[in-house]
């Protein structure tokens, strides 16, 4: 009789996993599994249970059914500890850095090598070890810098070079492209291949499907907390996947807006920030959506920051509706009408023992107050209405912002932002982690939005984006605007010729 080879057990599978929240069943009898020397992706809408499958398996999480196998065995994962034990790590959506600490002491947190002297740390050899590893990465960190100083990248890539800084079976890494750019995330997949290659078993969840494309072997897809299927990548599509995710046909197209562009309602002249900003000067319009393209590292967040009074300029002026202002706070240009989203939701974006409802209306209290009294009922209103809106999942408005899923706590930043009713907006990366069905909704906002003459800086990484939304296309390179493109002579070749310092 031929025996047909039987494949090694998968290095690790959870086998019905279920978790209740109060009000939301996060999981419902999920079945998953990684075979080594695989990467398998997994993907579906915000909320859909991704991260919450993964704190699971990281013994960060209870669960309350199901059990997790590494090669064919029952384990005993219900503390981190065990989980690490048996050479799980998991990069998570949000960092658990310590601020204060050095990029290298972060890294071997726990794990000091030990100096002859008992009780003292080798910080030379540490630094050094730490160096290779964050080197070997191809990024640009010294590790001896506190991580609270170094940039939402430079943090990501200190959680990579953590994680596999031991040796791993199973390597969970969620969400790691939300923060990267394009030449780090080339080198977090060089990395990846390099750890299929010793066997490693890889889990990657994104939702940028191109990514799931040129990284992942297979696909596993969750919907409301559910299993909808496994696919190979290369017998699977776009279509399908999106179509598996939201349960329901979507198009990708960007909507169309009808411009009507009005009078200069920001302009910025002459603006310099030493060694960041050089000589900005641009104007936006009422009704009008200019795009910020460049690079990471080209300024445009630091352009962002300065603009909304977060960080101080060296000189420069900054009108609005053609009359010079002075911010000197992020409240001055508040109180000036000035919104800023950024993709930092935990430090200006939200406060995250907070409920949905007070974040809502947090920077716009005023708007509801009546006679020194917040109207409750019309808070409540307003925060029901943007979480229908937005397709904001959570199981009410009370809910604290902490418990809601890393693209949910996205939209709340929106619709805090959206409810200032603010004349300019500046949007810093606006869809980043948002899931393709709500990307959508987003986009039909801003066009809402620019319809009623709200004046949008939108900084977008994502040239389709960048296309599809703008107006208009300003190019930064090196702290400086190296070039404008009107949305007809835009294309990705030229947004690149010019952000990698083509003139
Ligand atoms: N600690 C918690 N308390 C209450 N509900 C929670 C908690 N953690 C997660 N949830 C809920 O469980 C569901 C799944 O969340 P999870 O974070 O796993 O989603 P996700 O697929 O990772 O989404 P995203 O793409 O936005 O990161 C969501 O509805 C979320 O609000
Ligand atoms: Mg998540």
């Amino acid at each position: 009789m031929v025996q047909a080879t039987v494949d090694a057990p998968p290095v690790l599978r959870m086998r019905g996993i279920s978790k209740q929240y109060p009000g939301v069943q996060a999981l419902d009898n999920v079945d998953f599994e990684v075979r080594a020397g695989e990467v398998m992706a997994l993907v579906g809408e915000n909320g859909a249970g991704k991260s919450t499958l993964m704190k699971i398996l990281a013994g960060a999480e209870t669960r309350d059914k199901g059990e997790i196998l590494l090669d064919g065995k029952p384990v005993h994962i219900t503390t981190p500890h065990e989980a690490m034990d048996l050479g799980i790590r998991i990069i998570y959506q949000e960092f658990n850095l310590v601020p204060y600490l050095s990029a290298a002491e972060n890294i071997f947190l726990g794990r000091e090598p030990r100096a002859r002297v008992p009780g003292f740390v080798d910080f030379r050899t540490m630094y050094g070890r730490a160096q290779q590893l964050i080197d070997d990465l191809g990024v640009q960190i010294d590790v001896r810098t506190p991580v609270q100083y170094l940039s939402v990248a430079q943090q990501q890539m200190v959680e990579i070079a953590k994680a596999i800084s031991q040796n791993a079976r199973v390597l969970a890494m969620d969400e790691p492209s939300a923060t990267l750019t394009e030449h780090e995330l080339q080198n977090l997949f060089r990395l990846i291949r390099r750890l299929k290659e010793q066997g490693v078993g890889i889990i990657y969840i994104s939702h940028r499907l191109e990514e799931i494309f040129e990284i992942a072997d297979r696909v596993t897809v969750l919907r409301d907390g559910k299993l909808v299927g496994v696919r190979q990548v290369a017998e699977t599509s776009r279509d399908e996947l999106i179509r598996m995710m939201v349960g329901r046909e979507i198009t990708e197209q960007f909507p169309t807006r009808q411009t009507q562009r009005g009078e200069v309602a920001l302009e910025v002249r002459g603006l310099n920030r030493k060694g960041v900003l050089h000589n900005i000067s641009l104007k936006v319009h009422k009704g009008e959506i200019v795009g910020l393209a460049g690079l990471v590292g080209a300024g445009r967040t630091e352009l962002a920051r300065a603009i909304f009074g977060a960080d101080p300029i060296d000189s420069g002026e900054i009108l609005l509706d053609g009359k010079p202002v002075r911010i000197r706070s992020p409240q001055d240009a508040i109180r000036l009408g000035i919104g800023l989203m950024t993709e930092d939701r935990k430090s200006l974006g939200l406060i995250l023992s907070m409920t949905v409802r007070e974040n809502n209306t947090l920077a716009n209290l005023k708007a509801l107050t009546r006679l020194g009294f917040v109207q409750l009922r019309r808070e409540r209103q307003v925060a029901e209405q943007y979480v229908r809106d937005l397709m904001i999942r959570t199981p009410s408005i009370e809910q604290a912002v902490k418990n809601l899923s890393g693209g949910n706590q996205q939209k709340v930043v929106l619709a805090k932002w959206l409810f200032t009713r603010s004349k300019v907006l500046i949007f810093d990366e606006p869809t980043r982690g948002i899931d393709v069905g709500a990307k959508a909704e987003i986009y039909q906002l801003m066009n809402r939005l620019a319809e009623q003459g709200v004046a949008i800086l939108m900084i977008s990484s994502e040239l389709p984006e960048v296309l599809g939304m703008s107006d208009r296309i300003l190019v930064m390179h090196q702290g400086r605007i190296v070039g404008e493109l009107s949305r007809e002579e835009a294309s990705q070749e030229r947004i690149m010729h010019l952000a990698t310092g083509g003139g």
